[in-house]
């Protein structure tokens, strides 16, 4: 087989992409990836160069203008190639690599003696680790088998200090009958480069119906919708200012119960009643509450540590999503839904962000970044990088309405650069 190599210099990660068509440089939809110097109007170029690597055109789809990466390679070889041009500039890295569980699938092996896969993890997992940027996170899935082993030699690569949690993900619902124990649930261990970096960057999950129908507007405030909180709270830590008898606008007198206090001191309690932030119920007579407007709160779910099948999707569901997308080829075994991959970038990453995933198996993890408007790089070593990836990246440029694909309003665009390492 014969590919095109074009003869220019690329960058990948929805940086500075060289244009493969006219050779001048162009931004990006996403993310400026030309950094303009306000002062003098020049541009500099700010990301990895592809130097390393040729560009197959015509497994390539739609804008190359994204800097949008598919690369087919083993995996530690790429992650060498890229480490010293993408250091410090990956938001997300997600991996779902061969959980050593002694299966033969379709399209790869999962079978190998215990220490050779941990030392093949520690390797991936140390090359991985420059590239987080410093509010970045890495998200490994895995199952019980290894988890533990490689929780410990997570923890001597990323730092104890920077394990952020794992996650339980329900990935089957049905009861598997030939076993013990009815394997439901895996897991995703996470860490962040820093977590204080992490915990101040990340997102919350969207808040639903329910949690948005607690703000409501019984004075027609003009500030719009609100719920109220309590105007006291313990009174461990409270100052002598947060005892006073607090008189409401109709003149009723209100104290703090016993063993607590009001929540502002007298004279900002004063302000917030005049600027109209302190609620008395519909009579004036009520007990005071602190308004809180919906559009001036960080509305939004703390993400919880146990994700459901009804929240994120199963295994089954996604291999079933991909038996709609391409019914021709042979069926991937182990694919991830992209509700779970969808919600991991929903918390760890904006629009924009670069997310990196090197055993992209089916290609989840490119295709709910392209759809979710991030930036990508990912790397598969199989054929499938061809067969099932390419495939399923061209799909989602053309729009494909699968997956997450309503959730996020997807109806395609962008563009994907497929590329080998060169030899
Ligand atoms: C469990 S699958 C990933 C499935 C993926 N999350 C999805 O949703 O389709 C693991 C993938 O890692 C690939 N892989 C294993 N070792 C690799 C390596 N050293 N370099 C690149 N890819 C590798 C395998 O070919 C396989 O496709």
């Amino acid at each position: 087989m014969t590919y095109a190599e074009p003869n220019t210099t690329s960058r990948i990660g929805g940086l500075p992409v060289t244009s493969l068509v006219n050779g001048t440089t162009t931004d990006l939809p996403c993310r400026p990836a030309t950094r303009r110097n306000s002062t003098n109007g020049t541009s500099r170029t700010d990301g990895p160069t592809l130097q390393s690597f040729r560009r197959i055109a015509r497994l390539s789809h739609g804008s190359s203008h994204t800097g949008n990466a598919l690369i087919q390679g083993e995996n530690l070889d790429v992650l060498r190639r890229l480490n010293d041009q993408c250091v410090g500039r990956v938001r997300c890295v997600y991996i779902d690599p061969p959980y050593n569980n002694q299966e033969r699938y379709r399209h790869y092996r999962d079978s190998g003696s215990h220490t050779a896969w941990l030392d093949m993890m520690a390797e991936r997992l140390n090359a991985l680790k420059p590239l987080l940027s410093t509010d970045g996170s890495i998200w490994i899935s895995i199952d019980d088998r290894e988890v533990h082993y490689l929780k410990v030699a997570a923890d001597d690569i990323f730092g104890r200090k920077n394990f952020v949690t794992t996650i339980v993900w329900q990935q089957r619902t049905t009861r598997e009958n030939r076993k013990v124990f009815s394997n439901n649930h895996e897991y995703v261990l996470v860490y962040a480069a820093d977590p204080r970096g992490f915990r101040a960057a990340r997102n919350l999950l969207p808040a639903g119906p329910e949690l948005l129908s607690r703000y409501k507007n019984p004075d027609s405030d003009p500030r719009g919708p609100w719920q109220s909180i309590s105007a006291n709270v313990q009174d461990g830590h409270a100052t002598e200012s947060q005892f006073y008898d607090l008189v409401a606008p109709s003149g009723r007198v209100h104290r703090p119960p016993e063993g607590r206090c009001w929540i502002y001191t007298h004279a900002k309690m004063k302000r917030e009643i005049a600027t109209g932030n302190v609620w008395f119920g519909k009579s004036g007579q009520g007990v005071p509450r602190i308004k809180r407007f919906l559009n001036s709160s960080q509305v939004g779910l703390t993400p919880e540590t146990l994700w459901p099948a009804t929240e994120v999707g199963t295994n089954d569901e996604a291999k079933k999503q991909l038996l709609k997308l391409f019914p021709d080829n042979s069926v991937f075994d182990t694919p991830k839904p992209e509700g779970l991959i969808g919600r991991i970038l929903s918390i760890a990453t904006e629009p924009g962000d670069l997310v990196l995933d090197a055993f992209l198996g089916s290609g989840t993890t490119a295709a709910v970044a392209h759809k979710m408007q991030r930036r990508y790089i990912g790397i598969e070593r199989g054929e499938h990088a061809v067969t099932h990836c390419a495939t399923r990246l061209r799909l989602v440029v053309d729009g494909d309405p699968t997956g997450i694909s309503e959730e996020v309003r997807w109806r395609g665009g962008g563009g994907f650069s497929f590329y080998k390492p060169r030899t």
